[in-house]
């Protein structure tokens, strides 16, 4: 792929010398560089290819559990078998460059954390991790009783990854952080989102509102494109690289 040049704006460069509080919303696109599938990509997206009501809801899992379970499991093995790209090191290398810095993320991939990213916020959950659909509960080991999904060893209920699905509500603790740093920062980068599901998607409304400075890191434009004060047109693991070169150290 052929990759034109990424220019910083000057007045973009004086932003980044002087911010405060950064704060830096990631979406699919940002593990895309990765080899993990985004989810409204025409073609390569995954909601191009499953339906989101049959795999991706309370009903759905009850419906059709082993279903649900399997294409987890199926997205945990490709996210085991790929690495962390430039766009996530590059916000990994950013974070001890401001006096403040929340990097608050929609995805489940856990790569952030993997690139040596701490204190990510997780809006949507980790598909590494499990809990019990009963009682709401993280758990961690349980007996292998060949059962697709596998058992709660304290209930007996059925397990199920830790991520939101359609029609439930986000952690709350996650998404109240998120919401006070948006509020509270001077410049927020939204990064391979395409800023279309809520409550996420109203966290750089939240930072316009309050007065931040909008930039949005995406090769395709969104809904928040003509709210943004700067789009850097381009793949993330060229931009955030090129933006980082502009950060004092
Ligand atoms: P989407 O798939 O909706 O959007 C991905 C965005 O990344 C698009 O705007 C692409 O243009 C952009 N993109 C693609 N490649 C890129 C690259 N190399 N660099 C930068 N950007 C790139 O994914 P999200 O916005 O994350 O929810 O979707 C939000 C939520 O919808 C997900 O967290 C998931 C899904 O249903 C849950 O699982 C609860």
């Amino acid at each position: 792929m052929h990759h034109p040049c990424v220019t910083i704006p000057a007045a973009l460069v004086e932003k980044l010398a002087t911010a405060r509080h950064v704060v830096v919303l990631t979406g699919a696109g940002v593990s895309a560089e990765s080899g993990v599938p985004t989810f409204r990509d025409a073609q390569t997206g995954l909601w191009a290819n499953f339906k989101p009501e049959d795999l991706a809801t309370p009903s759905a899992f009850r419906r059709d559990p082993k279903l649900v379970w399997e294409w987890y499991a199926w997205r945990r093995e490709t996210v085991a078998k790929v690495a962390p790209n430039p766009a996530h090191h590059a916000l990994t290398a950013m974070r001890g460059r401001f006096r403040q810095f929340t990097l608050i993320t929609q995805n489940v991939d856990g790569l952030h954390q993997r690139a040596g990213s701490e204190d990510v916020i997780e809006l949507h959950g980790n598909i590494t991790r499990t809990k019990c659909f009963q009682e709401d509960i993280v758990v961690t080991e349980w007996p292998d009783t060949g059962d697709l999904p596998p058992k709660c060893p304290r209930c007996g209920g059925l397990l199920r990854p830790d991520v939101v699905w359609f029609e439930e509500s986000l952690p709350e603790g996650a998404i109240a952080s998120a919401l006070a740093a948006s509020r509270a920062c001077d410049l927020f980068l939204s990064v391979g989102t395409s800023t279309v599901v809520y409550p996420a998607a109203s966290l750089p409304l939240e930072a316009r509102d309050a007065g931040a400075t909008i930039v949005e890191i995406n090769p395709q434009p969104t809904p928040l494109t003509p709210k943004a004060d700067f789009v850097l047109s381009g793949p993330a693991g060229v931009v955030l690289p090129v933006l980082l070169k502009h950060v004092p150290a």
